[in-house]
């Protein structure tokens, strides 16, 4: 396994880069956006391909390398179902997994930092963000902090893991890397409470000021999905009721980009094909199945909320596929207007 722990020194932020092997596919978890050239640098000289750029909650103190990182490499952007970011193109939930080719990440839900904080687990180590940090935890005093939630994200969730596993957080300021569930759990001094009220006191009397970046940060880091408008302005768009006169007719594919799990949960719209994102490359080249498909049906590409038919639109017509276009807005936006689903 290839495992890179990046430090943003200006905002004290950790960032995981993760693969399976050299030449596969990559994913990153709190990306620094000021650090997205050292990321790409990186990608390269291992020869990574990266596919998801994910983070495990909406961060304060600096500004998101999810957006730069998807414009420049096409990957899937991931947060949780809970964000109030404006579009990712993909939103995982408690229980879910997180996969990249030979890793597969599982979904914890730990919210107390932030009401969208993830944590993630992969084999011997856990990404816990900041709801768990080395001798501390994440302050719970805004954007929708709660210390209780976050009492039993830690108590009743992540200091259930084996006592040896590893934990990697999302933020340092004293220059530890790394620690263990027994270890906090013995040493961590937020944690030698003897009840929930107990931290509860304890988390609303820090009186810390605010992050230096959190009016910044904030507001840009609500705001990153990608300008579907690019793509309309082309006219390589439908709205949700002009797909749907579509469904059903024999000169029109609907493609669905999600993954497995993604269409499960959320159901597909009637007789699409199923063509994962991160098989679109070799979907879209000389030979490859969508150039057929495309050569005589019109391709009409969805995905969660667009974002990512959004980028396979841009990749197709590049290819030459003419006909190419996708479902502004996915599954969420047929899905409120009233589209035919089928589970
Ligand atoms: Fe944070």
């Amino acid at each position: 396994m290839i495992f890179r722990q990046l430090f943003d020194s200006v905002s004290g932020t950790y960032s995981y880069l993760i693969a399976s092997r050299k030449g596969a596919e990559a994913l990153i978890i709190d990306p620094v956006l000021e650090k997205v050239d050292r990321y790409i640098q990186l990608l390269n000289e291992l020869d990574l391909r990266l596919v998801k750029a994910v983070d495990t909650h909406l961060h304060a103190d600096h500004v998101t390398g999810l957006g730069a990182l998807r414009d420049r490499t096409r990957c899937v952007t991931v947060m949780g179902e809970n964000t109030k970011a404006d579009v990712v193109s993909m939103r995982l939930a408690d229980g879910d997994r997180l996969d990249i080719e030979g890793i597969s990440l599982d979904v914890i839900y730990t919210p107390g930092h932030t009401d969208d904080s993830y944590s993630f687990t992969m084999g011997d180590r856990v990404f816990t963000g900041d709801t768990l940090l080395i001798r501390g935890t994440g302050r719970t005093d805004f954007q929708n902090g709660d210390p209780r939630a976050q009492y039993e994200s830690i108590f009743n969730r992540l200091l259930k893991l084996p006592d040896d596993t590893l934990v990697y957080p999302a933020h340092d300021y004293k220059g530890d890397t790394v620690s263990t569930i027994g270890e906090e759990r013995r040493c961590n001094p937020r944690l030698q409470v003897k009840s929930v009220e107990d931290y509860v006191q304890l988390m609303n009397n820090l009186k810390l000021p605010n992050p230096k970046m959190m009016d910044v940060a904030v507001p840009a880091n609500m705001h990153i999905g990608l300008a579907q408008s690019a793509v309309a302005e082309k006219g390589w768009a439908l709205l949700p009721l002009e797909a749907m006169a579509l469904v059903g007719r024999p000169e029109v594919a609907l493609v669905d980009l999600r993954e497995k799990r993604e269409r499960a949960r959320h159901g597909t719209i009637p007789g699409s094909l199923h063509e994962p994102y991160t098989e679109l490359a070799d979907n879209i080249r000389p030979g490859g199945l969508l150039r057929a498909l495309g050569a005589d049906r019109r391709v009409v590409f969805y995905c969660a909320y667009g974002e990512r038919s959004a980028m396979a639109v841009q990749a197709a017509q590049e290819a030459g596929i003419a006909s190419a276009c996708h479902i502004q807005g996915g599954i969420a936006a047929w899905k409120d207007a009233g589209g035919p689903i089928e589970h």
